[in-house]
This record gives C-alpha cells, structure tokens and sequence, in this order.
C-alpha cells in the first residue's frame, strides 16, 4: 500500500485526475499551451481567491492546473506558502485529484548533486524558516512530509530525487542553511510544504517536479541566476510534466 505525505497509508487507487499546482504564471504557460489546457469558465474556484484553474481531458487522464494567480497591489504572482496552501485547498475541493504535483522551479544544491537545468522528484518535503523552538512545535515547525513513493517513474524517465525544503524567500539566513544540511535537502523553492499541509489534511498524496534555475551553494547571487535561467528551466519542466503524466496516467499508486 502507497504512503500519503505523512506516511500513513491509504487506498491504492488508479490515478484517473491529476492536479498540478504553480506558483508562476511563467512556469505554469508552457505546460498548460502544450497540453491544450483551457481555463475553466465558469470558474471553479470562486474569488475573491487569486487563483486560476486550467483543465482537459488526455486519454484516460483529467489534468487540472491550478496557478496562484497575481497580487492585486503589486501585479506580481502570489508566490510563497500562503497562496499555495490556499489554492491546493480549494482546487483539491473542487477537483478531488488522485494525485496532487507541486510543480515549478527551485534552487539547487550541487552538493545533492543538483546542476542548472536539472528536474528533480521531491521524496519528501520540509520546511527550513519555521523555527519554534518549544516542545513539539519545533517538529511542527519543520514539518517533514514524505512525498507519494514512485520508483518506477523516476527510473523510467531518470529524474534526480531528494528532498526538497520551503521558505518564504527567495535567500536564506544561516540558521536556513543549517536546517537544509541537516535534513540533506537537494532543491530549495517556497511552496511544496504548504502543498504537502493542504494535501495532508485531505488524504491526496503529493509528488514534486522541481526544475533548476540557480545553485543555492553556488557563488552567484540567487536573483540574477534565478532571472537567467526562469524560461529554460520551465522548459525543462514542461518537457518533462507531460512525461511524468504520461506514467501516471491508469497505474495504481503502488505501480508508480
Ligand atoms: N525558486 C527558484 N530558485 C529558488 C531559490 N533559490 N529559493 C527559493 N525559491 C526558488
């Protein structure tokens, strides 16, 4: 029996829906032109919630695509992990997936063997700037989630794998970077572990597809790296999202 993200097991089910979340409108594009996807109207997810939701069809497979939307005030994409746990909230309710995939790009670290370009499978997620340091609440805090376990899938298509750690921001403090050595994170990004949260509280097991864009124990500023590589990065994710769906469409949550 598969494990849900807390490693509890649940009903190995066919998967049938899948929903893919993005934070970045940036991200989300590619996939959702190559798919065909159309912005379901009448929406699915009421406002006043940001979000923006995509679906179709493909073969024996629903592919719904949730996007965080922008912020009204600034006009930028509702990154971070209050948005993502609001969106997976909402489209969970509405679409009830099988299987939730956090989707976007991250920073890498070349001592996990990350390099610019790469696509990485979550095995399990954290999160590295909620520091509680009070009994129970410091486990809480860090909020360790195992991600849906697909060894086949990533044996098929070759994908790295590790763990992969959020934060609200885009660099990092000392004490960050102590917390994502010591749990041997490989990809850095803002919204997996709010993913994983809201997925949790609905049973729905989570896999993660990071794509690369800049080495967090590199020595070039996250930003300027960040910026140069966004648009390959998405390709890379955009070439390899259709493959992943590609294996989850009709096997059984054990197959995977
Ligand atoms: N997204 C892409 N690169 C990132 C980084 N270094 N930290 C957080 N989110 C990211």
């Amino acid at each position: 029996m598969p494990n849900n993200v807390q490693g509890r097991k649940m009903d190995d089910k066919t998967v049938q829906s899948v929903l893919i979340v993005f934070a970045m409108q940036a991200e989300a594009q590619p996939l959702i032109q190559a798919l065909g996807l159309e912005k379901d109207e009448p929406p699915k997810i009421i406002g006043p919630a940001p979000c923006v939701t995509f679906s179709s069809q493909h073969e024996d497979l629903q592919v719904h695509v949730v996007w965080n939307g922008k912020d009204e005030e600034t006009g930028v994409d509702n990154v971070g992990t209050v948005p993502a746990s609001l969106s997976t909230y909402l489209a969970v309710l509405a679409f009830k997936p099988d299987v939730v995939i956090s989707a976007g790009t991250a920073g890498g670290f070349r001592a996990q063997g990350a390099a610019i370009g790469d696509v990485f499978l979550g095995t399990a997620v954290i999160n590295h700037d909620r520091r509680i340091p009070l009994p129970s609440f410091d486990k809480y805090g860090i909020g360790y989630s195992l991600c849906l376990a697909t060894p086949r899938l990533q044996a098929e298509l070759g994908l790295k794998q590790g763990v992969v750690s959020s934060g609200n921001s885009l660099d990092y403090t000392d004490k960050c970077m102590e917390i994502m050595g010591q749990h041997q994170v490989a990809v850095k990004e803002m919204e997996a572990a709010a993913i994983a949260w809201a997925c949790n509280l609905y049973h729905v097991p989570l896999m993660c597809v990071k794509a690369v864009t800049d080495i967090v124990d590199g020595d070039r500023p996250t930003s300027e790296e960040f910026l140069e590589n966004l648009h390959a990065a998405a390709a890379a994710l955009q070439n390899t999202l259709p493959r992943v769906l590609g294996r989850l469409a009709g096997r059984k949550l054990s197959e995977l």
